[in-house]
This record gives C-alpha cells, sequence and structure tokens, in this order.
C-alpha cells in the first residue's frame, strides 16, 4: 500500500503534477492500493449523518447503488428512498468522480463513470451464498456491466465513526499467474469462456443487445473474469494458500484501487461508500501489467471484441 502525500481535494501541492500523476496511476495498475487520510477527501457531516442513519433490514439486495447518469438509486425497498439519501449519494459520487480525475488525469478524458455504492451491512459474518461472499478473496466482474478488457478502478470511503474497514488481499494477477496453479485456474477459466456453448450464448447476447435487448453484451474476456471471479471464491486451496495482506482502513479514511486485478476481501466494518471507473484501455500507462494481457498470453489470441463500439476504445465511451 502507498499512501497520497501531494493531492488533497484543495488540489496538488507537488511541482510537477503530471510526474506525479503518471506515477499514481501507474503504481494502481500494478496492483498497488493507494491510501488516501480523510483529512485529504471528506463529505458533509449532514451526508453522513443522512446515509448512517438507514436501516439495514430496509436493503433489497447487497448493496445500495447509485447511477451517477441517471440520478437514480437501487436495491431498497419500495419507499425506503428518501431524497436526502439521494441528494447524498449524488454528492458523494460527483465529490469522488472530481477528486480522481484531478488525481488521475490521464485516465479523465476517457474513463466512463460508473456505478456508486453505499454499504450499510456489517461485512462480518454475512450470511450470502458463496459467489456473493465478500469475504473470500475474489477479483471484480460485473455479470451485468461487461468492460471488455477496460479495467476496474474503485474509490473507498470509510463513513463509519468509530469503526475500522477490514481488508484481506493477495498478489495482483501477473504476480499470481507466475504460480502453476493460479495460471491453471486462470486457463481454465479461458477455456470455458472459449467453449462452444459459451461462445454461442456470448454471440446470442451480443445479437440481442444489436437490436436494442438489454443483454450484456461479454467478450471472451469478460466470461473468463467472471468465471475466475467465481472459481477463486470457490477454490479452498486457494484461500487458504495464496500470499496474504492485511489492511486496515480508519474512519474517514479513503483508498483506491484496481480491483480487477487484486484479489480482495473484506472481513469486517460498516458504512462504506464506493464509486467504480472503468479505465479505457489505451489510455493505460502499464497494460502489461493488466490482467487482460495475462488472459490473452494465456488463450494465445484477443480476448476483447475489436468494434468501435466496445467500451476500452476512444472515442466511443457513451455511457449504456
Ligand atoms: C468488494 O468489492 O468485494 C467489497 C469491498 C468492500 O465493500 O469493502
Ligand atoms: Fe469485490
Amino acid at each position: 500500500m502507498i499512501e497520497l502525500t501531494d493531492y488533497s481535494d484543495a488540489g496538488w501541492s507537488g511541482v510537477d503534477v503530471a510526474a506525479r500523476s503518471r506515477f499514481y496511476c501507474e503504481q494502481l495498475e500494478r496492483g498497488e492500493i493507494l491510501f488516501i487520510d480523510g483529512a485529504r477527501f471528506g463529505l458533509p457531516e449532514s451526508d453522513r449523518a443522512a446515509l448512517m442513519k438507514l436501516a439495514p433490514d430496509s436493503l433489497r439486495q447487497k448493496n445500495i447503488s447509485y447511477a451517477p447518469s441517471t440520478g437514480q438509486v437501487a436495491g431498497l425497498r419500495g419507499a425506503a428512498t428518501d431524497r436526502n439519501l439521494t441528494d447524498a449519494l449524488a454528492r458523494y459520487s460527483a465529490a469522488a468522480v472530481r477528486f480522481c480525475a484531478g488525481l488521475l488525469a490521464p485516465y479523465s478524458a476517457t474513463w466512463r463513470v460508473e456505478l456508486a455504492s453505499f454499504r450499510p451491512v456489517e461485512e462480518h459474518d454475512r450470511p450470502l451464498s458463496i459467489t456473493e461472499r465478500n469475504d473470500l478473496l475474489h477479483i471484480d466482474a460485473f455479470p451485468g456491466r461487461p468492460t471488455n478488457g477496460a479495467r476496474i478502478l474503485r474509490f473507498f470511503t470509510n463513513i463509519h465513526p468509530d469503526e475500522k474497514r477490514v481488508w484481506l488481499t493477495s498478489d495482483p494477477i501477473p504476480k499470481l499467474a507466475a504460480r502453476g496453479e493460479f495460471a491453471a485456474m486462470m486457463l481454465n477459466c479461458v477455456r470455458a469462456a472459449d467453449s462452444p456453448a459459451s461462445r454461442a450464448l456470448g454471440q446470442l447476447m451480443h445479437g440481442a443487445a444489436r437490436i436494442g435487448v438489454a443483454l450484456p453484451d461479454r467478450s471472451s474476456y469478460d466470461r473468463a473474469m467472471l468465471r475466475l471471479h467465481d472459481n477463486m471464491k470457490r477454490d479452498a486451496e486457494f484461500q487458504a494458500d495464496c500470499p496474504k495482506h492485511r489492511h486496515e482502513f480508519a474512519p474517514g479514511a479513503s483508498w483506491l484501487v484496481f480491483t480487477d486485478t487484486i484479489p480482495h476481501a473484506v472481513l469486517a466494518g460498516q458504512f462504506a461508500l464506493e464509486q467504480s471507473f472503468f479505465v479505457a484501455r489505451d489510455s493505460l500507462l502499464a497494460p502489461d501489467a493488466s490482467p487482460l494481457a495475462v488472459i490473452e498470453r494465456l488463450a494465445g489470441r484477443v480476448m476483447t471484441k475489436q468494434d468501435r463500439t466496445s467500451v476500452g476504445l476512444r472515442g466511443a465511451l457513451e455511457r449504456q
């Protein structure tokens, strides 16, 4: 983990802004977590209070999500959404996007600002199915939101007044893939993504997406990453034997991480906010360190869709 030392929501305090910005981008791509002290990024106390008032039993799904493009909040039962909650999520999302755009300038012209989320439930011992569990190490891949090789960057903030958020992480994908067992797990995922049945389903979904039916249009890369997410959680040996690093994020702290390369698990903590970004492939500073590079090396072929409408190509980054 590295710590942000020369940037805050008031701007940069260093001299060579372009070099520092590139440094942080590259460290993140290579699998560092960037720790941001609470004094560098904060949210208004009234918004924190509005969020913490939410009753955990008002959730309809794992987390509450907020779509910056539409202002829609999802994941709450019936009438539970109130104006204060929506406004607090909107302000957090806007502040997080502004903060990250100033910090990580090489990405912000072409990234896609994705969903924000609010995680109001205590994570310790949450009763969830195995592939939903947050306390098992996994990389992120979203079933409904394929990236086609764009990378998943997430900005988290612990808004609990006095409880830490405790994470376990493992080594980034390129380092894990140097181990025989992990490379074998990845190769299985690549083969499954390339199986005739999986490809046929992919083509069906692609056809549906082209005629406007709202189905995720997944590339081979997306299918392999979804498998990897599930297989990592299901593999008891991997969970037990992989290298592990523990992190405790203090109340008020934020952190940035490419969750598509860093296996992560949350062991304890309540009340976190998060903003996601899809970082376009051609704005990466270290494309060789991406999970796509590892997967394509294992597959021996291109695993993304090459058409101009796919996320990850400059100039075609409209929100869905
Ligand atoms: C996750 O992305 O797996 C959960 C992380 C968290 O909620 O702290
Ligand atoms: Fe995750």
